[in-house]
């Protein structure tokens, strides 16, 4: 499968990029002029997009199946980073999916997105314009996941003692998950039929079970395995 990540230099977005690697996907890194990526994937391809200009998009991913958004707002006096890319810059990439035929996708929002009260909206009002983001890919007819992960933490370590706690929509608020296993719960997405048309929580925790995403999808929504 032929995979597109954007916000592939983000520190989200590399991980991905590695685990997609890993489970042998042809990764095409999707970055922004002055970008800066990880030593070990400058031999990747890649290509430069602007998120405001649609032709750059297209050419990068024409002939792909699949997209992982990674891009986000980077944190700024600007405050109208998350409108511009958490909100314009997804629909941006939505919109160019339908144009060159890309028919998966997998976005990267938030815990608490559509939220009008929360600390982290004093940046832009970032989670209602990540709720923007995800509205329009809800409605995209594409086949979407959306991946709404808690705090992230760069940590590395004793990553296989940890397991994912999986929910729905609006259940989880508060908790967090190493970078490491949200990329790999992209990637199991991409590998998870179930997940399709799916807003899909993830924290993780040493204390619980550890159940595939299809596992956490049927108990979720009580659908047979
Ligand atoms: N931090 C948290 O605790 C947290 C919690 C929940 C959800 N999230 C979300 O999870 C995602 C990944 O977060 P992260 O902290 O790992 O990401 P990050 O390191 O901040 O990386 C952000 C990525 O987005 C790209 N980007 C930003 N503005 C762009 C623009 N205008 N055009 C094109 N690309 C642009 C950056 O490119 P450059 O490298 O060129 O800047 C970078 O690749 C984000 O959507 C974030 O909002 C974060």
């Amino acid at each position: 499968m032929k995979l597109a990540i954007s916000g592939a230099s983000g520190k989200t977005g590399y991980r991905i990029a590695e685990e997609a690697i890993k489970s042998g996907y042809d990764v095409k890194l999707l970055l922004r002029q002055n970008s800066e990526i990880n030593e070990n994937l400058r031999k990747c391809d890649s290509s430069i997009i602007a998120l405001n200009q649609p032709k750059s998009i297209d050419n990068a991913i024409k002939g792909y199946d699949a997209l992982i958004i990674a891009t986000g707002a980077r944190p700024s006096i600007d405050l109208t980073g998350p409108a511009r890319v958490d909100a314009l810059g997804v629909k941006s990439q939505i919109l160019s999916c339908h144009r060159t035929g890309v028919k998966r996708i997998i976005l990267v929002s938030s815990l608490c997105a559509g939220r009008w009260i929360h600390p982290l909206n004093l940046f832009g009002l970032i989670l209602i314009w990540k709720r923007v983001g995800e509205r329009a890919l809800e409605e995209s007819g594409l086949d979407w996941t959306i991946i709404r992960p808690g705090g992230l933490s760069e940590s590395e370590e004793e990553l296989d003692k940890q397991a994912i706690l999986y929910s729905g929509p609006d259940v989880q608020q508060d908790a967090y998950i190493p970078r490491r296993l949200l990329a790999r719960s992209c990637i199991e997405a991409l590998k998870t039929p179930e997940s399709i048309n799916r807003i899909l929580e993830v924290t993780s925790d040493i204390s619980i079970r550890a159940v595939t995403m299809k596992e956490a999808i049927a108990d979720i929504y009580a659908i047979s395995t």
